[in-house]
């Protein structure tokens, strides 16, 4: 084996669902909804990278600094010789600060859907630690019980990695469902690091979703620009606008598309009608304390140990052991 290249590149990506199914599904139900992972086409990846350098969205910014300031104390958790297995690794831009403070970890799994992301960004990890073994696994990480057992395949101690708040993206429910998924994988031992974004000032939170710039509108809109561009849609992008404002009842922020009229669109031949305020679903960002979080890893059957949060109680980072 050759140092600093990858160790494997196994290929589980399941067949790419088609926007136009699952579109056309979201805008002929009763309550309208596209799921968030469209946002993230090229246009959609490009915007969002503008979010995070937004003077407003702190959550990335936030988290990257907790990471940098606790990376010593959350790799003395750790231990040697870990495993380190990535749950949605996209660029493995945060990874790196963990890998570079950890003792002599011995191996890296990112997995990630997106082939295309993965495999320039594991080289380029291998690369940079050329002691680690990367072994790279395009798949869809919210089933892990479904992953390649390779993923397992170690008497190393595994330690599952799941950073930028994405576990608020799904529903308690289904937060509670995937952590369980993990603690399975991990294996008895074995530990979780999770991102979680923390509850605060209501103002603070829907200006993080309502930049003055207007990027995040842009953003959330490009889903019907998408839609022109893919599905032959002729979506008006000014009668819409982007709409994010705070539940704090259920403790999220909610993001919708809302019709600005009466109007007919067609989208992939189909016409579909939106009513004057009619609003179609994008996104749900749960926000949680921290007692609340280590609840829901409670549920999920792991023990929460430690918890980490910046020095202006905006982002937490939970260790939590299986
Ligand atoms: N997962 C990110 C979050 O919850 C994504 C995000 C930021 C987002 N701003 C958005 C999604 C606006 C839709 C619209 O913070």
């Amino acid at each position: 084996m050759s140092k600093g290249t990858l160790r494997a590149y196994l290929d589980f990506a399941p067949r790419e669902e088609s926007f136009r199914d699952v579109a056309l599904a979201g805008l002929t139900r009763h309550r309208k909804a596209i799921p968030c992972r469209f946002l993230y086409d090229a246009r959609g990846s490009e915007l969002f990278e503008a979010i995070c350098n937004l003077p407003e969205y702190y959550v990335t910014r936030a988290e990257i600094a907790l990471l940098a300031e606790r990376a010593g104390e959350i790799a003395a958790r750790i231990g040697p010789r870990a495993r380190l297995i990535e749950f949605g690794s996209g660029a493995s831009t945060k990874v790196r600060l963990l890998l570079a403070a950890l003792d002599r970890p011995a191996s890296y799994v990112p997995i990630d859907i997106s082939g295309g992301m993965l495999h320039p960004a594991a080289s380029a990890v291998a690369a940079d630690f050329p002691a680690l073994a990367v072994i790279a696994v395009c798949a869809d990480y919210m089933e892990p019980l479904r992953l390649p057992a390779l993923v397992r395949l170690t008497t190393d101690r595994r330690v599952g990695f799941f950073p930028g708040s994405t576990i608020g993206n799904l529903t308690p429910e289904e937060a509670v469902v995937f952590l369980r998924g993990c603690r399975e994988l991990l294996g008895p031992g074995g530990a979780m690091i999770v991102g979680a974004d923390l509850k605060k000032d209501a103002g603070v939170l829907h200006a993080a979703y309502n930049d003055a710039a207007g990027v995040t509108a842009r953003f959330t809109l490009n889903l019907l620009a998408r839609m022109n561009r893919e599905l032959g849609a002729d979506f008006n992008l000014k009668r819409f606008a982007h709409e994010a404002f705070y539940n704090p009842d259920a403790g999220r922020i909610e993001i919708y598309i809302r019709s600005l009229m009466d109007q007919l669109v067609t989208i992939a031949g189909r016409r579909i009608g939106f009513t004057a305020g009619e609003r179609v679903h994008v996104e749900y960002s749960y926000k949680f304390s921290v007692d609340e979080f280590r609840r829901l890893a409670l549920r999920a059957g792991f023990k929460p140990v430690d918890c980490w949060t910046d020095a202006e109680n905006r982002f937490s980072v939970h260790y939590l052991v299986a």
